[in-house]
């Protein structure tokens, strides 16, 4: 099973066009240590030469100019045949309207995030007699190419501008889900959003090749300390990283072959090579991704050399 990290950075991307928090102004200012990333989708090959986005993202376009992999094979013919969504959160939604020049597709989703699209009326741009709308049960396997794809539930919210003030934080209700993907005997599971590791989470990925998961906050009250809001990660809906219950030692004891955070908020200094916070990580056995990483599951690490951006390219 191949996968490509399309955007590895969470909504907003990194850095964020409004943003001098002390991460954000790095990139701006060109500092090595830190590379850009685009916002949060990744890419598996399902099927021979078929490719599905896991999410699509506000960057989609400059992600596929970036991707040869997923790069048109001939006249009006593309590679990316399918969709999967996660969530209805802007940064993982508002590519679909990238997708609109009538090619063929398929978008899975649960019901909750079906019926955001279809309250959406801009959504209707994907033309209904070429884009299919598939709405999927949790829990319920079905196949996309050669892969088979489990969509299951886990702690969340709605989007943020769907919040209400009755907003339960936590619910394991479909709003928030993550996606078990599995190819040639191989198991990858995609969980870019999460707001409690809990047990049916670890139960989740117990035996993963790899898994890919939510990296948006290294503190829970870190968008505060930075001065960039009042909001905890948990407020919305990500466990931190560090701290108590925090997703990095949550893992332990857990089988699991690869473990890469996915979805980096642009005020987490894991963003930054060499800094204490991202030595924790890579101690505690986690890798943090960039755009452009390649996983072939099960085999080794390799980084696309597309990217001259940054310097700290392996
Ligand atoms: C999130 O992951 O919390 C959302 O993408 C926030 C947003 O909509 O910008
Ligand atoms: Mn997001
Ligand atoms: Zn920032």
């Amino acid at each position: 099973m191949r996968m490509i990290v399309l955007g590895s950075a969470a909504g907003g991307g990194f850095p964020q066009w409004n943003c001098r928090c002390p991460v954000c102004s790095l990139a701006w200012d060109g500092d090595p240590r830190v590379k850009p990333r685009t916002q949060s989708s990744i890419a598996i090959e399902t099927g021979a030469g078929a490719w599905t986005l896991f999410n699509a993202s506000p960057d989609l376009r400059s992600q596929i100019l970036a991707t040869p992999k997923i790069q048109p094979t001939g006249l009006r013919e593309t590679p990316i045949r399918s969709v999967v969504l996660t969530n209805g959160d802007v940064d993982h939604i508002d590519g679909l309207i990238t997708l609109r020049e009538r090619s063929p597709l398929k978008v899975y989703a649960t019901e909750q995030i079906s019926s955001v699209l279809d309250a959406n009326p801009i959504f209707g741009v994907l033309a209904a007699d070429v884009v299919e709308r598939c709405t999927v049960e949790l829990g319920r396997p079905f196949e996309i190419d050669q892969s088979r794809i489990e969509f299951f539930a886990v702690p969340g919210k709605v989007p943020l501008y769907l919040e209400t003030e009755d907003l339960r934080i936590g619910d394991s209700s479909g709003d928030t889900v993550g996606v078990d993907v599995r190819k040639d005997g191989k198991r990858l599971v995609y969980i870019p959003g999460c707001a409690v590791v809990n047990d049916d989470v670890l139960a989740r990925v117990d035996g993963a090749d790899v898994l890919m998961f939510d990296g948006t906050v290294f503190e829970d009250d870190e968008m505060r300390q930075a001065g960039v809001g009042v909001k905890t990660g948990r407020r919305m809906g990500h466990v931190p990283l560090s701290g108590s219950g925090g997703s990095m030692g949550a893992f332990d004891g857990v089988k699991i072959g690869r473990k890469i955070y996915i979805h980096i908020n642009n005020t987490n200094p894991i963003l930054i090579a060499g800094s204490p916070q991202r030595r924790a990580v890579e101690e505690k056995g986690w890798e943090v991704s960039e755009d452009g990483l390649e996983v072939v599951v099960g085999a080794g690490l390799h980084i696309d050399k597309r990217d001259d951006r940054g310097s700290t390219a392996a």
